[in-house]
Order: C-alpha cells, then sequence, then structure tokens
C-alpha cells in the first residue's frame, strides 16, 4: 500500500503547451481521489506521469517514499483502467482476468516442465483470484464467454477484473464508465466504491463529470488548464468554492453568477436587487467594490413553502417566472429580476406558475462573493 504525489509537477509538450502546470497534489494512502475538470485540463496527462507512461517534464512523482520518475511502467505496481479498454477478443473472460498474472508469475514453457510443483501452486493461487474476483464484479456466470458475448457493461466489469486481480499498489482509473449507459453507470459507480471499500487500494479516478466526482470521491481535485484550483472533500468543495470558476463547475443547474456591486450599508447587489452580506464576511468592508455574486438555484426557495429560510425582508425577492420546467421532484425555474435573471430549484409543491410573479427567498448565509478580477472567493 502506498500514497501518491505530484511534487512541482509540470508536463510540456513540444514547446510551449504546458498541459499540467507546477501540480502539488496528495493521494493519501488508501484514499479515493478524483480528478475532475473540463476536456483537455490535464488529466490524462497527469494519470499516465503516475504510470509511467508520459515523462514529466519537471518536478518529482512519488509512490510511498520513492521518486518513480525514472522507475519504469511496469515496476511501478500499478494497474490502470482506461476508457477505451482492450480486451483480447479471441480469449474469454476467464483467461482475460488471468493472462497478465501468468504471464508475471507463471515462468515459461520449459520452467513449468522442471518446475512443475511450483507451476501448479501457483496456477492454483491464480485460479483462486480470479474466482475471488469474478465473484467480486458479479460476472462469475460469464468465464467462459468472449468479450464479444458480453453486454457493454459486462465487459467494463471485466476490464476492472483485469485490473484489481493484480492487487496493485496504485489504481488508476481514467473515465472507466463513460462509455456505459446512465443506469449502469450509476450502477458501476456505487460498485466501485464499495469495491474501494474493501480492498483499500489508493485510487486515482479520472472524470469530467462533477456528479461522478461528488459521489465518489473521499477528496476531489478540481482542474482548469493544467492547473489545480481546489483539492478538498466534495462536500466542502460545494459549500467552499476556491474561486468561481470551482463554484460554476460543482453543482447543477450551475450557480448564478450576478455581476455586482458591495454598497456601505454592508449589501451586496446591483439595481435589481441587494441581499445583507453575512457577517464576519470581509466583503462587507470593502464597499464601492465590483464583484461576482454567486446564488446556487438549491438556496432560492418559494417563500410560501416552509423551508429552512424564513423569509424576511432582507432575503426575500420578487421575480417574474419566465420558464418552469418539471423535473418530478421539483421545477427547474428561470426567474427575472428587472434585468437580472437567475435559475431557481423550487419545490414540486410550489403553487407559482410560469408567466406569474412569485415572491422568493433566499438562504442569505449561502451567497458567495468572487473578486471581480481574480475571480477568488471572498470569504
Ligand atoms: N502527446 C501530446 N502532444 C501534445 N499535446 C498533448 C499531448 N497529449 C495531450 N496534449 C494536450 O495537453 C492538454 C491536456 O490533455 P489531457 O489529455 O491530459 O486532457 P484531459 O483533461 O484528459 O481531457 P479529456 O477530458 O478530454 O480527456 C490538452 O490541451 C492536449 O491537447
Ligand atoms: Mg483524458
Amino acid at each position: 500500500m502506498a500514497g501518491v504525489a505530484f511534487k512541482n509537477v509540470s508536463k510540456i509538450f513540444g514547446k510551449d503547451v504546458k498541459a499540467v502546470n507546477d501540480l502539488n497534489l496528495e493521494i493519501r494512502d488508501k484514499e479515493f481521489m478524483v480528478l475532475v475538470g473540463p476536456s483537455g485540463c490535464g488529466k490524462t496527462t497527469a494519470l499516465r506521469m503516475i504510470a509511467g507512461l508520459e515523462e514529466a517534464s519537471l518536478g518529482d512523482i512519488m509512490i510511498g517514499d520513492v521518486r518513480v520518475n525514472d522507475v519504469p511502467p511496469k515496476d511501478r505496481d500499478i494497474a490502470m483502467v482506461f476508457q477505451n479498454y482492450a480486451l483480447y477478443p479471441h480469449m474469454n473472460v476467464y483467461d482475460n482476468i488471468a493472462f497478465g498474472l501468468r504471464l508475471r508469475e507463471l515462468g515459461g514453457f520449459f520452467w513449468q516442465i522442471t518446475h512443475a510443483a511450483e507451476a501448479k501452486k501457483i496456477k492454483q493461487d491464480i485460479d483462486s483470484r480470479v474466482r475471488e474476483v469474478a465473484r467480486m464484479l458479479d460476472i462469475e456466470k460469464y468465464l467462459a464467454r468472449r468479450p464479444k458475448e458480453l453486454s457493454g457493461g459486462q465487459r467494463q466489469r471485466v476490464a476492472l477484473a483485469r485490473a484489481i486481480v493484480r492487487k496493485p499498489k496504485v489504481f488508476l482509473m481514467d473515465e472507466p464508465l463513460s462509455n456505459l449507459d446512465a443506469k449502469l453507470r450509476v450502477q458501476t459507480r456505487a460498485e466501485l466504491i464499495r469495491l474501494h471499500r474493501d480492498l483499500g487500494i489508493t485510487t486515482m479516478y479520472v472524470t469530467h463529470d462533477q456528479v461522478e466526482a461528488m459521489t465518489m470521491g473521499q477528496r476531489m481535485a478540481i482542474m482548469r488548464d493544467g492547473v489545480l484550483q481546489q483539492c478538498d472533500e466534495p462536500e466542502k468543495v460545494y459549500a467552499y468554492p476556491a474561486n468561481k470558476f470551482v463554484a460554476g463547475f460543482i453543482g447543477s443547474p450551475p450557480m448564478n453568477f450576478i455581476e455586482a456591486t458591495i454598497s456601505a450599508d454592508g449589501t451586496v447587489g446591483n439595481d435589481d436587487f441587494r441581499l445583507p452580506i453575512p457577517e464576519g464576511n470581509p466583503a462587507k468592508g470593502m464597499a464601492g467594490t465590483g464583484v461576482w455574486l454567486g446564488v446556487r438555484p438549491e438556496e432560492i426557495f418559494d417563500a410560501a413553502i416552509p423551508s429552512g429560510v424564513t423569509p424576511t425582508a432582507a432575503n426575500t425577492i420578487k421575480a417574474l417566472v419566465d420558464v418552469m420546467e418539471p423535473l418530478g421532484h421539483e421545477y427547474v425555474t428561470y426567474l427575472k429580476i428587472g434585468n437580472t435573471s437567475m435559475v431557481a430549484s423550487i419545490d414540486k409543491d410550489t403553487k407559482i406558475r410560469m408567466g406569474e410573479v412569485g415572491t422568493f427567498c433566499l438562504n442569505i448565509d449561502r451567497v458567495h462573493i468572487f473578486d471581480k478580477e481574480t475571480e477568488v472567493a471572498i470569504r
């Protein structure tokens, strides 16, 4: 078992493509870390550097206490699951899972003849490991089938089994669920969480899906243009995003951002509405400053429906309801307050209808304020 760390790691392709820019990140021993960010932000490159498939241009890659920059991939004791896993089409499921183990642990044909007893023991050990992993992933029934006789989800599980069976020090997964349909993705997501809980193998999991990052990661690291933006537990990232980018990336529908100013009376807002700045927030003392006001859709409530927020003069606004999209448990509601637009997630029991003016209250303790220029959170 071992943790993994990036120490001031950069990867520069060609002359000037900085795919990863001075990355400092530690994945603790036995931790499930999710690396998330939009396409092209450097996730795969970071993962490939741990695996040794890509050389770091600068900095140190650590596995446990060992700097592995110069250790060849096969000696790093890592298993990687890619988005486009390739199973051997001519082998059945059993052999697909066992193949790597046989290659690594058994000698050649003549060795097996001259060391018959030893070879037999290794084969038995491989057999019980293959069956154990197949049972864990619920593919025991398919061990004799070829990959083409399996569904996409079953094939995905075979690819996972092949990686797990090696019991590596570190697991690297690059969007392993992306070619599964929505239902299977949710199911396999839960399986992976359970597997991690049972095996406790240090895991770095890459995705561009913020829901996957939120639900799977013990911690999550958010990258943008090769630069790490924030690394923390999902709840903390959601509640205290470090900057406007992270705030907009995590959460669905995304956070509303409103161009606003700070007033001497301790409020933040624009000509359409103003809200009191939460107690203790340094923005209170920054009168005249231009900022971004961030409001999550789920922190806006129909004032007529009891919620955790008591409507007061300070936290209540009137808004024209432009569009309402029913999702069953709530309405995604598009509001207009003068020239300001906001999206709100409104309880299914609301009596407010499209085209009406409704009264809404906001959880002002949960509004976010970001510096206009640097976009860094002020709190
Ligand atoms: N071999 C390469 N040569 C030059 N540029 C590369 C190479 N590999 C990746 N890049 C560039 O490095 C950046 C990061 O790529 P990377 O594959 O790490 O992104 P990613 O976050 O995994 O994106 P995605 O979500 O689309 O998989 C991109 O701008 C990409 O074009
Ligand atoms: Mg990628």
